[in-house]
């Protein structure tokens, strides 16, 4: 797929068919994500795939903030991605101090850089994504180990798109870009 025609063509999809995502379109799927740009090529954003139903129904019940679209989503995607990243590298030096004033923020800068690199480069597999942030970190954390060392930043329901969802309306051009 083209790239501009992928950029413009996925869209967040929060219906899925029964068909399992398989291990190897997981792998293509991150592998081509390890090609997103990084803070100083550190690349600390990991991918957590949860397909346990038991396991996903218990986050889609307990984690969503009872945000019911989410819970929904959770629940009815064959596969649901905890994207974690490693803390304090992202933006800092290597004392442990802060690279620039905007402190943590490069951290989750990264993550959404990798996030979407995920989605494109599942939308050019033929898989469908939503990238949730409405949950609940802490308890997300109680049903999905997560490594130490490691912050939940999104989760990214994953599968095979059981709708086309119409493109929610973008701002024009002319009110995003601007020249100094
Ligand atoms: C950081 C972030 C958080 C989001 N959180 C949610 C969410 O919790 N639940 C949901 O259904 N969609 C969520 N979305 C998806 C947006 O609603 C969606 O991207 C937006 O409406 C534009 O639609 P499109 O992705 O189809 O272009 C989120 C997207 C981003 C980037």
């Amino acid at each position: 797929m083209e790239a501009l025609e992928c950029i413009k063509t996925r869209r967040s999809v929060r219906k899925f068919t029964d068909a399992p995502v398989t291990r190897e379109e997981m792998q293509q799927v991150v592998e081509a994500a390890a090609y997103a740009p990084s803070w100083k090529n550190t690349q600390t954003v990991r991918y957590l795939v949860v397909t346990d139903p038991d396991k996903k129904q218990r986050l889609a019940d307990g984690c969503m903030l009872d945000f019911a679209f989410n819970q929904k989503t959770t629940a009815g995607a064959p596969a649901l991605v905890v994207l974690t990243t490693i803390t304090g590298r992202s933006g800092y030096e290597r004392d442990g101090s802060f690279s620039t004033s905007q402190g943590t923020h490069w951290q989750s800068f990264d993550a959404g850089v990798a996030a979407q690199t995920f989605c494109l480069a599942a939308h050019a597999c033929g898989l469908g994504t939503v990238i949730m942030g409405i949950f609940d970190e802490a308890k997300v954390a109680q049903v999905v180990d997560i490594p130490e060392g490691q912050q939940v930043s999104a989760l990214i329901a994953i599968g095979h798109p059981a709708e086309e969802p119409v493109c929610p309306k973008r701002k024009d051009t002319e009110t995003l870009l601007s020249f100094a």
